[in-house]
């Protein structure tokens, strides 16, 4: 595995690939990596010959009072760690590489940011998750960009940006991996204590309730919703929104006549959780 910093050399590594007709994945994250990480890698490696992961904590991404700081950095052990899930090129570049003083522009996809996450974390999140993945797609040109479904919102958000400004890479969304009781493995899982681990499986019992329901030929959202609630009440959890939502559009659905995601955000102790289940009806 080759491990960069600077533009220049992610550059004149991708282009010696691309002389031999060589495709390649980029996983944009921002460390702490976790298996779901490496189930991007593995995938990125099954669908591209070079697999391009970047680590960078996007400061333009985290607002005020957030955990910009404490977001956690430990660029040994995901090195380690991509470099066993056989990642070709390690991309960790400085905030100066992807910040220039004098940088000025700003991507933002109207709409779909608004509702669930743009809500809770206002326009600026978005805004400065599309204007980074932007960067590092233009640095990488890759031609898969592989992210995962937990973030759901993100890659609508990030889909709508490439079609939109016709960036010619692939979206590939990947399936959450979970813990063994469901809890969708996320970076910021380190932060919960043993007993706030405990609590927050209720996000994912919350949309397995939900599911068994709407497998069960359930239609209505309202009580679907409260199904999914009821769920989460032993945990003394309650939700930032559990919402159900077009997959397509991001608007809320009442009834459940065809896919639809439900999408949960809940603070366990001080740590922001999210998740998201496609629910499909009955045929
Ligand atoms: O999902 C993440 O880790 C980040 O939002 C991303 C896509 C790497 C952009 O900073």
């Amino acid at each position: 595995m080759k491990s960069v910093t600077s533009l220049m050399e992610l550059r004149t590594i991708l282009e010696r690939y691309r002389r031999d007709q060589l495709t390649v994945g980029l996983v944009p994250t921002m460390g702490a990596l976790h298996d779901g990480h490496l189930s991007l890698i593995a995938k990125a490696k099954e669908i591209a010959d070079i697999a391009v992961v970047s680590i960078f904590v996007n400061p333009t991404q985290f607002g005020a009072g957030e955990d910009f700081q404490a977001y956690p950095r430990d660029t040994q052990r995901d090195s380690q760690l991509a470099a066993g899930a056989n990642t070709d090129v390690l991309f960790i570049p400085t905030a100066q590489e992807v910040y220039p003083s004098g940088f000025a522009t700003t991507i933002s996809v109207a709409g779909l940011t608004e509702p669930l996450e743009g809500q809770q974390r206002g326009a600026a999140h978005f805004n400065g998750v599309t204007t980074v993945v932007a960067k590092l797609l233009n640095m990488t040109s890759p031609d898969v960009l592989l992210m995962g479904q937990k973030d759901a919102q993100q890659a609508i958000v990030v889909g709508r940006m490439i079609k939109d400004l016709d960036l010619t890479v692939r979206l590939e969304v990947c399936p959450t991996v979970r813990e063994l009781d469901g809890l969708a493995l996320s970076s910021r899982n380190t932060y919960l204590t043993s007993d706030e681990r405990s609590q927050a499986v209720a996000l994912y019992k919350a949309l397995q309730a939900a599911q068994s329901a709407v497998s069960g030929g359930e239609i209505d959202g309202v009580k679907v919703l409260t199904t999914a609630l009821t769920a989460m009440e032993p945990f003394g959890v309650v939700p930032e929104y559990l919402s159900l939502v077009c997959p397509q559009t991001l608007n809320a659905v009442s009834v459940i006549d065809r896919p639809t995601l439900l999408a949960v955000a809940a603070v366990v102790g001080s740590t922001r959780l999210i998740d998201n289940v496609t629910l499909i009806p009955r045929s």
